[in-house]
């Protein structure tokens, strides 16, 4: 039988998942297929069985370290009977090719972020998942940062009080030398779908809904071609107000995110050895975490890596039937926000919502 005839394609069960490793395959095996490829070859929970990429050098390389079968052909990998998940790390522009091969193969998907280039794009992968009856996650991986967990857990437990304003940044150096594809925003959405979309998903998850923005920008300029940097300022619906600043032109990747309230200030930085701290207002005691102290102190624990743990959260999901953390309608939710934020940017203006979430027309 030939490796392209149909078989009574169906996804595979939780109860098949359950029994044995899932086997994934890795489309673009680049940056970050090539991180998703080594901590699940590291898992007992995987299994890469195929490496899918055009720069099939570079694919038998990872190959050669971790195992699995290299082909530049996503329908050879999931025509094989040998794959329960596709996992999309291609260029943003192609994430949608990915997603709609593999759920016409009925297999699940995890993709990477941003869902999608197109806000048109991310609506029809999410349907089309939908359709073909698999599961889509995207991913938005800062939600498994374990000083944002953290952060958001005592949002939720009202340590902080009334949020007022929240920072938020992401600094890298430029991508394009590496990735040339990343210096053409029609493909990759420059610095905002790259890093202020982490920003934007995060407080999203923390603050809900936004209602309007204003951003400036370097992505429609010349020199996007060589740095970018973008900055935009958000009021969510429940009344925060969120200053996000987003840089292809440092020397060194960093993060940071401050988060201030009535009751005090959570702040944190990668660049920081003690990672996350707690700072009560005057007169103001935090219960449970160090109510004697000026500052509270939550220092970086040695835990799973947030790339692997969201991946180990998807496949709970698989193997139970849970519904994922972040799906194809919640990551849309968020790619028009951070569209948006290129459109204010393009067009000098403020950017309005409707409660759906979709864009106020002007
Ligand atoms: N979540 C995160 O922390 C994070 C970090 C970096 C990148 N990303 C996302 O991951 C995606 C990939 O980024 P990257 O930095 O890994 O890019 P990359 O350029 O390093 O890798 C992309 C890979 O895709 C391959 N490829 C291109 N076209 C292909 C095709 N038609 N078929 C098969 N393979 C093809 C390329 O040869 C390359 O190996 C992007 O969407 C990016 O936004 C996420």
């Amino acid at each position: 039988m030939s490796t392209n005839e149909a078989v009574d394609k169906r996804p595979a069960t939780a109860e098949e998942m359950a029994s044995r490793p899932v086997r994934f395959a890795v489309v673009g095996t680049g940056g970050m297929g090539g991180t998703h490829a080594r901590n699940l070859a590291g898992s007992s929970e995987a299994e890469v069985t195929w490496l899918v990429d055009i720069d099939t050098d570079r694919a038998n390389k990872l190959a050669a370290d971790i195992g699995g079968k290299v082909t530049p052909s996503m329908d050879e990998a999931f025509s094989s009977g040998e794959v329960d998940v596709a996992l999309i790390a291609l260029p943003t522009g192609l994430h949608r090719m990915g997603v709609e091969a593999a759920a016409k193969h009925k297999i699940h998907v995890f993709c990477e972020k941003p869902i999608a280039r197109t806000n048109e794009d991310a609506i029809a992968m999410t349907q089309i998942c939908k359709d073909a009856g698999v599961t889509l996650m995207v991913g938005h991986v800062v939600r498994f940062f374990s000083e944002y967990m953290r952060i958001k857990e005592q949002l939720e437990a009202g340590t902080l009080g009334d949020i007022a304003m929240v920072r938020g940044s992401r600094i890298n150096p430029p991508v394009m030398e590496r990735s040339p594809w990343f210096a053409d925003v029609a493909v990759s959405g420059g610095v905002v779908l790259d890093l202020m979309i982490h920003e934007i998903d995060t407080f999203r998850w923390m603050f809900g809904d936004v209602e309007r923005l204003f951003a400036h920008g370097l992505s429609f300029t010349d020199w996007h071609t060589k740095r970018d940097h973008a900055i935009a300022s958000l009021t969510f619906r429940d009344g925060t107000i969120a200053h996000c600043e987003a840089s292809w032109a440092h020397s060194a990747f960093r993060t940071s995110i401050e988060v201030a309230g009535s009751k005090g200030l959570a702040k944190h930085s990668s660049f920081d050895s003690s990672t996350l701290i707690f700072e009560p207002s005057t007169g103001v005691e935090y219960e449970g975490i160090g109510q004697q102290s000026k500052q509270f102190t939550y220092m970086r624990p040695t835990v799973t890596p947030p790339h692997l743990r969201e991946l180990l959260v998807f496949i709970d999901c698989l193997r139970t039937g849970k519904p994922v953390p972040v799906d194809g309608d919640e990551a849309t939710r968020t790619l028009i926000v951070a569209n948006a934020v290129l459109d204010s940017m393009r067009e000098n203006r403020v950017i309005e919502f409707n409660e759906d979430g979709s864009v106020k027309q002007a």
